[in-house]
């Protein structure tokens, strides 16, 4: 039988990530009943790109009841901006509805809290859609340690890159205030620091941060002038902006091809109402870091060295897990349209025992976003887990809360200049 999906924010990642392969892949086991947002012209813009939703009912903000009442979904798609999860995830519970909801599950410890509490008087579930989990590497990573290859984790060096694309592109949109998106620490690191704690098997303890906002906002080095209020559309000074001139000549934008991120560039396009995605990156309301060195101590005695900056000239990351048996080496590039130099044709895991021959592992990729993850991600979602799996993959509430916990530990850490307890920030009892 079908299940019956209602999607609440009917957001890009919505759009590419679940609403299409709903209509297309998964036609015969899903069904998308609702659609609601609070700007109308995003449901435009769905029933634009699938006319076969043209009959799909539309809800605004405050319907969530309503249409609860008349679509009767089995499952609340939770997919609009991040600042929105917490309240329509615990209106699904309150209905008794499973959820599935994009990362961050929420932007604060205490809205992961009042989730938590929502779940445990609900017949609902939560499930919080890592893809980052399903990718090839990150897959063979979690199997290798699962296997005792390194044994028990002792430490990890995670340091991620986000390319200058990809890294204004939060700048340019709602995710550069941090009422909205938690901050970076949150809506980008909780994908990082979920990694961790899902290869690892451990939980976060404590953090201590150090963090800073150095590419962007009105001091930014490159701003070409302080004035607030400019879009790239139609910035005067545009030509004179290296964010913008890197990847667009004047007569026209420079094809990158960006899966979820769309017309970042000159979002002037008009998909949202009285909002646009290409903002100045150097507007003085911008309110969140773009750099982080964090420590993080966990359960069963890891700790981790992270850091992330939002503005590198390529993307990918570097990491090193060591444990009593061994150590995994890797570093991924992302983005290859996108890096200017040559890189390595495959990626590959470089295992090294504590004693022995080294070995290296030739991962087989897949396509699909995120490194293939997103469509297997998808088959586990829409035909329940892969039965042939022999670990969790899915993640639940709360695993959703403690990489946030972990996000929100390291910017108080950052803010107050001292180490933060996560269960502290989750409120756990
Ligand atoms: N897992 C991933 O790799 C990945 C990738 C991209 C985005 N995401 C997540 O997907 C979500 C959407 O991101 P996006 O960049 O596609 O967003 P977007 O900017 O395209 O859309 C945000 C949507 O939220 C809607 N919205 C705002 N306030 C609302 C309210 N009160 N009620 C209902 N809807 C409201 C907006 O109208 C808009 O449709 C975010 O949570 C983001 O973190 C995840």
């Amino acid at each position: 039988m079908k299940k019956r999906y209602a999607v609440c924010g009917v957001s890009n990642r919505a759009i590419g990530m679940f609403i299409g392969p709903m209509l297309k892949t998964f036609s015969q086991h899903a069904e998308l009943v609702g659609l609601l947002d609070v700007d109308p012209r995003r449901h435009e813009v769905c029933k634009t790109k699938f006319p076969e939703t043209a009959s799909v009912p539309e809800y605004g903000e405050s319907d969530f009841d309503l249409m609860v009442k008349e679509t009767k979904p089995d499952v609340i798609i939770v997919t609009g901006r991040d600042d929105t999860h917490a309240r329509y995830i615990i209106k699904a519970l309150e209905h008794d509805l499973d959820v599935m909801t994009e990362k961050p599950m929420a932007t604060t410890g205490a809205d992961c809290r009042r989730i938590m509490d929502a779940e445990a008087r609900s017949k609902g579930k939560v499930t919080v859609t890592f893809n980052y989990r399903y990718s090839p590497i990150h897959t063979r990573i979690k199997e290798m340690i699962l296997e005792g290859k390194v044994g028990r984790v002792t430490s990890i060096d995670l340091n991620w890159y986000i390319d200058t694309y990809h890294g204004a592109s939060y700048f340019k949109r709602w995710n550069r205030i941090r009422e909205i998106s938690g901050g970076l620490s949150i809506h980008k690191s909780s994908h990082h620091f979920d990694l961790v704690n899902w290869w690892t098997g451990q939980k976060p303890v404590e953090a201590f941060a150090f963090g800073a906002l150095n590419y962007y906002g009105p001091n930014g080095e490159l701003n070409p002038k302080k004035e607030d209020g400019r879009f790239c559309g139609t910035c005067d000074v545009k030509q004179d902006c290296e964010y913008f001139t890197r990847w667009s000549t004047r007569s026209k934008d420079v094809a990158v091809k960006d899966d979820h991120l769309g017309t970042v560039q000159t979002g002037e396009k008009g998909g949202y109402t009285g909002y646009r995605p290409d903002m100045c990156i150097y507007d003085s309301e911008i309110n969140i870091e773009d750099t982080y060195t964090a420590t993080v101590r966990y359960d069963q005695g890891a700790l981790l060295s992270y850091s992330v900056n939002f503005s590198l000239p390529y993307e990918g990351y570097r990491l090193a897990i060591n444990g009593t048996k061994g150590r995994i080496e890797t570093t991924e590039y992302h983005m290859p349209n996108r890096i200017p130099f040559p890189i390595p044709e495959q990626q590959t895991i470089e295992y090294y025992p504590l004693f022995g021959s080294k070995e290296i592992i030739h991962v087989v990729m897949r396509e699909g976003g995120h490194g293939g993850g997103d469509p297997v991600l998808l088959e586990d979602i829409f035909l329940g887990p892969d039965p042939k799996r022999k670990y969790a993959i899915l993640s639940g509430s709360q695993d959703g809360a403690y990489s946030i916990g972990t996000g929100e530990a390291v910017w108080r850490s950052v803010k107050e200049g001292r180490p933060v307890k996560i269960e502290d920030v989750l409120q756990v009892k």
